[in-house]
């Protein structure tokens, strides 16, 4: 009989003699591919992966104090090999049980069961989520897919996690995850980081964005009695946050999200509100909602309806004043349609009158505004990106022009559904026609921009966002949505007129990025205003 034959049960396996360990004080075996650290300290021996949690280095080169506190040299992570708990860092040490016996080290190294480690992996992913540790983030999300889990599951997670952190709602994290989950399905070939990128993307975004606000921000106690959409679209109009969540948690449990959607469509669209966001937010949310659990509704829903509740109302500055007057008298009568290159250089009113004058014919009108948004984005007068000591009503960049697109696009799925609420989003897209028009250098030579090849061009956006470089998510966040609006218009209508313009601007958005920092900028700016505060 061996030694090992007299133990009686797991899967036990001899690792090295008791003397040769004992002559060592630490060794490093190799067994069943794994590589695992022996250390025998004063009568105790303890077993563990030799490779550190942290970034693999080898644990055989710690240092071992007060017994069984072993510390990685490398970056001074602490583990308790008596516990098993990581006194300083993060992801935790594995350990094996060890026995002795008849003169040798034996270890069980039976691994534990696939949901216990999944588990685990969420416990430490929420960890790394608290501290937006990113490569810890992408470790976690690593171990729960190497343990059977589809790394999409863990989304389910951090929206909840993430839902009660952002003290006006909803943010481009939210908005942006249905489109990183479509870049995976669209991408997911034989390069397996490909699986977990827009997964760590869109967790890493949630978490950024949460540790940027000094939460949490808790949603208002409280359901109400049965759903009353009417009543939801009336508490949002009177920024009634209590009762805006009291009816979605009560639509949520009598009749599901379904039957929020009409009315948030609704309020999505009923003012020019939030820079254009709602209606975004609204499309991508249901959207959203298609790939979660039903249990996380509730996580992605509140925020929404808070960003709804607290959205800034432009409609009410001077500037977009007109938009309710003209919405108030829209006729659906009107051919007139004008040509995208009317509204070059009109303001808001100008913009406004021209869309009210053509409402009966929808569908050219749509044409004629998705070309106009695409003709000022490509045309954008890049000296504002850079510009240091202009008034802060100056302070424009691409995402002032992106969003005309991107609040095209989702208004107009909204309006599909639900054709009543075009006048309110054409006349929206006028909003930022006019206020946009400022902005465009229409003399600049944008020949170098056109796109001969659409597929080949999207392909390479999509690729390059893969492994964007960009340590602020917003701005690749904000590609991608913008990537996925229009390649929706186009492949919808591959001949459209503005088609071309709209690759053309998407083209010259992606070789000429924003200015992402403004120190002269921003300093000048303070001082002119703390001057002129007095
Ligand atoms: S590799 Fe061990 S602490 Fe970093």
């Amino acid at each position: 009989m061996t030694a090992l034959e007299a133990v009686e049960t797991g899967d036990w396996v001899e690792a090295i003699g008791s003397q040769e360990l004992a002559e060592k004080g630490r060794a490093v075996v190799k067994l069943e591919g794994k590589q695992i650290l022996l250390w025998r300290s004063g009568e105790k021996i303890y077993a563990c992966n030799n490779r550190c949690p942290h970034e693999g280095f080898p644990l055989a080169e710690g240092t071992m104090a007060d017994g069984c506190i072993l510390t990685c040299n490398w970056h001074n992570w602490k583990f308790d090999l008596e516990s098993g708990e990581t006194l300083v860092g993060g992801d935790a040490l594995r350990l094996y049980p060890v026995r002795e016996i008849h003169g040798m080290i034996a270890l069980d190294l039976t691994d534990p069961p696939d949901t216990e480690v999944r588990a685990k992996a969420v416990e430490g992913l929420r960890e790394a989520f608290a501290e937006h540790d990113y490569e810890r983030m992408a470790r976690e999300i690593a171990r729960y897919e190497t343990a059977g889990g589809d790394p999409v599951d863990v989304l389910n997670h951090a929206f909840v996690w993430a839902a009660d952190r952002y003290e006006f709602g909803m943010t481009h994290a939210q908005a942006g995850a249905p489109d990183w989950i479509a870049l995976r399905s669209r991408m997911a070939t034989n390069r397996p980081a490909e699986r977990l990128i827009p997964v760590l993307e869109i967790v890493g975004h949630l978490s950024w964005d949460a540790i940027m606000q000094p939460g949490p921000f808790p949603f208002p106690d409280g359901t109400a009695d049965r759903f009353d959409a009417q009543a939801l679209e009336d508490a949002i109009e009177r920024e009634d946050e209590a009762l805006a969540v009291a009816l979605t948690r009560a639509a949520l449990r009598d009749e599901g999200a379904d039957a929020l959607r009409a009315p948030l469509e609704r309020a999505s669209l009923r003012h020019y509100q939030n820079f254009g966001h709602t209606p975004i937010y609204l499309d991508k949310t249901f959207e959203l909602l298609e790939r979660l659990d039903a249990e996380t509704a509730p996580a992605v829903l509140l925020p929404l309806v808070r960003t709804f509740c607290k959205g800034a109302r432009e409609d009410l500055i001077p500037e977009f004043r007109s938009y309710a007057p003209t919405l108030e008298i829209w006729q659906s009568t009107g051919t007139d349609v004008p040509d995208a290159a009317h509204f070059r250089n009109q303001g808001v009113r100008k913009c406004l009158d021209l869309i009210s004058g053509a409402g009966g014919d929808i569908e050219r009108l749509y044409d004629q505004l998705l070309y106009a948004a695409s003709d000022a984005m490509l045309h954008f007068d890049a000296e504002y990106r850079t510009h240091v000591d202009r008034p802060i009503q100056q302070n424009v960049d691409w995402l002032d022009f992106t969003h005309a697109a991107t609040h095209l696009n989702a208004s107009r799925k909204i309006c599909e559904r639900r054709p009543e609420l075009w006048p309110n989003a054409l006349l929206q897209t006028g909003c930022f026609l006019g206020r946009n028009a400022t902005f465009v250098n229409w003399e600049q030579d944008v020949s170098q921009w056109a796109v001969t090849d659409r597929r080949a061009f999207f392909a390479s956006v999509f690729e390059r966002l893969l492994d964007h470089g960009e340590p602020l998510y917003i701005y690749p966040v904000h590609t991608l949505k913008l990537a996925t609006a229009l390649e929706e218009e186009i492949e919808r209508r591959p001949d459209a007129p503005w088609a071309p313009i709209a690759l053309a601007a998407m083209n010259r958005y992606v070789h000429e990025p924003a200015k992402k920092k403004h120190m002269r900028r921003t300093v000048t700016q303070a001082m002119k205003f703390v001057e002129a505060q007095g």
